[in-house]
């Protein structure tokens, strides 16, 4: 079956649409088999964006834009399917829509005297369905919730597939708008798969480039490239809560948005501008070493390869400070297309992964990863 994978993440730049053939296993309760097909991008337009960054600010956000948006991105998400399709001469029996997560709260917090954790993606599946004129599975995260976790993530199950190895280890990042990776050591279950966001991304690079340079992203790690580093700076934001709880934990905007950004820039002080931008990328790489240090790294361990992907991965500054923390660690970089998926298609190919299971009635959360007490069949089906 060829499925449609269609992603929009944190950092609100755009969609990834990824085309891929999923053949069930032969024996039941094996594993599908994923096959790559074509992956295309659509930058959101500018204003598009805007909005997006505003329905994320619970401070300015309206509801009738929220509704609106809704919509919108729904007709956005349809035509980027489209395009795809006519573009590579394939069609879609089936599409997994993520959406454009607006409000992430893993972690439950008292309101209106309950305690709730909550999630909403936006961008309708029932809309999709209608235009493209197949399934569409979305809203994958509030079952995985339902069940006690942590509604991410949920890329996972995908990584567990295709990484795994009898007799290496790999760690698999993401460097998307929030860091978060895969742990699978050698020869493991899926119940012995570790995964949490390690922080920022891209997210934060992105927002003081914005700040500062008025440029929406830092191209190719060009500015990065010409600062310094403020060690103290980056010792002292790794010092934060989020960085020392155990996982499985989340993160998104609420955590490294604007006021993170605000505090982290008062930080570095007055400098040049560049070394502010430096410093934003080496926090990235620093939080995810971290992570591994503190939570996967410890005793005698399998793992040799990180395999990584996301847009962080076409940051060579960024990567270059990683690649100098893995070496004495004996752990080497490769990148996701060596495994057969583009880096920047992987999320995509997931959602269309997950959206197969749910059409089959099978689950696809990692409770290990989620924190969720059981296996949940994640998402709602709209019909064509
Ligand atoms: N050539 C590049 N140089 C530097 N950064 C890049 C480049 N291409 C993409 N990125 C970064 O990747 C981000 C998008 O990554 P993506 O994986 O799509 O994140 P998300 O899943 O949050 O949407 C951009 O906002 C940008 O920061
Ligand atoms: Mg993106």
């Amino acid at each position: 079956m060829i499925v449609a994978g269609v992603m929009s993440g944190t950092s609100a730049d755009g969609i990834n649409v990824a085309l891929v053939r999923i053949t069930p296993s032969r024996d039941r309760g094996g594993a599908p088999h994923i096959h790559f097909l074509a992956h295309a991008e659509y930058p959101y337009a500018k204003r598009v964006r805007r909005a997006v960054l505003a329905a994320m600010n619970s401070n300015t956000a309206r509801v009738a834009d929220l509704a609106r948006l809704n919509f919108l991105l729904a007709e956005l998400y349809t035509a980027a399917v489209l395009a795809t399709q006519r573009r590579f001469r394939l069609k879609a029996e089936l599409v997994g829509c993520h959406g454009q997560t607006l409000y992430h709260q893993g972690e439950a917090a008292a309101f209106l005297g309950r305690k709730l954790a909550v999630t909403w993606q936006t961008g309708d599946g029932a809309v999709v369905a209608a235009h493209v004129g197949v399934p569409v599975v979305s809203d994958f995260r509030p079952a995985d919730m339902a069940v006690g976790g942590k509604g991410a993530p949920l890329v996972p199950f995908l990584d567990f597939l295709l990484y795994r190895d009898k007799r290496v280890g790999r760690i698999v990042q993401n460097i998307g708008g929030i860091g978060n990776f895969t742990a699978i050591p050698a020869g493991a279950s899926s119940d012995q798969v570790l995964a949490f966001d390690t922080g920022p991304g891209n997210m934060l690079i992105d927002a003081v480039t914005e700040r500062l340079f008025g440029k929406p992203y830092d191209r190719n790690g060009r500015i990065a490239s010409s600062g310094a580093v403020f060690n103290d700076v980056i010792n002292d934001v790794l010092r934060m809560p989020f960085f020392r709880r155990k996982p499985p934990k989340t993160a998104g905007r609420e955590e490294f948005g604007r006021e993170f950004t605000r505090e982290f820039i008062r930080r570095c002080g007055r400098v040049d501008k560049r070394d502010i931008v430096a410093t934003a990328t080496a926090l990235t790489a620093k939080s995810i070493m971290d992570a591994l240090r503190r939570f996967v790294l410890r005793g005698t361990h399998t793992y040799r390869d990180f395999v990584v992907s996301g847009g962080g991965a076409s940051n060579p500054t960024l990567m270059a400070m990683l690649a100098n923390e893995l070496l004495p660690l004996g752990l080497t970089i490769r990148s996701s297309d060596e495994f057969g998926l583009p880096s920047e298609a992987k999320e995509a190919a997931a959602f269309a992964l997950l959206a197969f299971r749910t059409w089959n009635r099978q689950p696809s959360n990692v409770p290990s990863a989620t924190g969720a007490n059981g296996p949940a069949i994640l998402g709602k089906i709209s019909y064509a």
